[in-house]
């Protein structure tokens, strides 16, 4: 629905702290836990601010994840375009949606992605070595975060080393919501033309990788066919590797300004860092623009009628710090019992990669934390770049120094 009366909140809305969610979305939480917003292109779909709500919401068919239906709040031009080009599972409702879901779901399985540690393990170390060379200031986001997670997601699928680059550049272009839709469309086009040629290579050539399993098991027995592989490869990077890379420094940058956390994660043991990561999820909850949904049917949410084609954004940052479900919800605590946040969503469309992005997490910071014991910002936080304007929120850069360096 588009209206002219300029009465809703404008919905991203601007942040006052940037490791907290808005304001606003608190106010709307406690006041109005159904509220239209309105949106970049008119729209007012409602967003919901509660953690059951948000729960219930992901987890009720009755509500869509299908960008191309009439009313699915899309967060750019961009998206729309992309989504035609390239459908994938993540916009995909059940059955369709579970159908290409099973068909890898394997390949996320705790002995899969235990098999990854080691190479986590080795990048993390080869990372920070470069970055000990290279001495201070550095980037953390363009010379450890970004390369590390684009680097595990193409060692997951069988991506070339010489095509790392090129996956990270186009990964950002489709993610800019601000960006030049045709820039966007271009992108997913030039990441299929490539993917669909690497497919096409292992077809010939067996692999044992992501994406040559699947060939075996699922183009040559005919239940998938090539260009779907190939999408299933864009899914894979635009969904794992932003998402990660931004956790990552944006945690960093958190920890950093509260040395008591970065002490948890270099001196803690497993269990400590790991409730510290999940911690950092809940709080940080990168993923800020919400679930997006729409209702295909009427269904009433705490007492609002929402009617079936109305676009729903169910808030992942505002259910994590819901103080009806997480005592204190604003404290980092690692003795948190039940911590069942939503910062990989909910439901049937939960985060396939999220074990991946564990072990990524918890390997990443202590061994940043543990080998730049004195590690700081290199400039004064206001002068940081904040992704307020991004589909994933973090940092644009992340300069960092040792303590006595300059
Ligand atoms: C800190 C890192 C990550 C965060 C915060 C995150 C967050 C999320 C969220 C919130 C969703 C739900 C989307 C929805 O409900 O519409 C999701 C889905 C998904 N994620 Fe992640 N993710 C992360 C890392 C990864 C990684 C490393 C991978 C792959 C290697 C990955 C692959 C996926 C896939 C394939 C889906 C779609 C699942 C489906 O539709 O059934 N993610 N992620």
């Amino acid at each position: 629905m588009i209206s002219d009366k300029i009465t809703e909140p404008p919905y991203p809305m601007a942040r006052q702290c940037p490791f907290a969610p808005p304001e606003e979305i608190g106010r709307l939480r406690e006041e109005e836990p159904v509220a239209r917003v309105r949106t970049w292109d008119g729209s007012i779909p409602w967003l919901i601010t509660r953690y059951d709500d948000v729960r219930a919401i992901l987890s009720d068919p009755r509500f869509s994840s299908d960008a191309g239906r009439d009313g699915y709040p899309v967060t750019s031009a961009g998206m729309k375009q992309q989504h035609k080009a390239n459908p994938t599972f993540i916009a995909m409702d059940d059955p369709e949606h579970a159908k290409h879901r099973r068909m890898i779901t394997g390949e996320f399985s705790v002995r899969r992605t235990e098999a990854l540690r080691p190479t986590i393990q080795r990048l993390t170390g080869e990372l920070l070595d470069a970055m000990e060379r290279k001495g201070g200031p550095v980037d953390l986001v363009s010379e450890f975060a970004l390369p590390m997670t684009s680097t595990v997601i193409c060692e997951l699928l069988g991506v070339p080393q010489e095509a790392h680059e090129f996956f990270q550049d186009h990964s950002n272009a489709l993610l800019d919501v601000k960006g030049d839709p045709a820039r966007a469309g271009r992108a997913v086009e030039e990441l299929t033309a490539y993917l669909t040629d690497l497919v096409a290579k292992k077809m010939k050539e067996p692999a044992d990788d992501l994406i040559g399993r699947v060939v075996e098991r699922r183009v040559k027995t005919g239940e998938m066919t090539q260009q779907e592989v190939a999408s299933l490869g864009i899914l894979l990077l635009v969904a794992g590797h932003e998402t990660t890379a931004n956790q990552i420094a944006l945690g960093v940058l958190y920890m950093l300004e509260n040395p008591e956390y970065a002490a948890i994660m270099r001196d803690g043991d497993d269990k400590a860092i790991a409730a510290a990561c999940e911690e950092l999820l809940r709080l940080l909850t990168v993923t800020h623009i919400g679930r997006r949904r729409v209702a295909v049917e009427d269904v009433e949410v705490n007492g609002v009628l929402i009617r079936a084609g109305e676009g729903v954004i169910a808030s992942g940052d505002a259910a994590n710090r819901d103080p009806r479900q997480f005592a204190d919800p604003d404290k980092l605590d690692i003795l948190r019992e039940q911590n069942h946040h939503v910062a990989f969503g909910y439901g049937i469309h939960q985060c396939l990669g999220q074990p991946i992005a564990r072990i990524e997490l918890q390997t990443a910071y202590p061994a940043l934390l543990r080998r730049f014991a004195d590690l700081r910002l290199a400039v004064p936080l206001e002068k940081i770049d904040f992704r307020g304007d991004m589909v994933v929120y973090g940092v644009h850069s992340l300069p960092v120094t040792r303590g006595s360096e300059r």
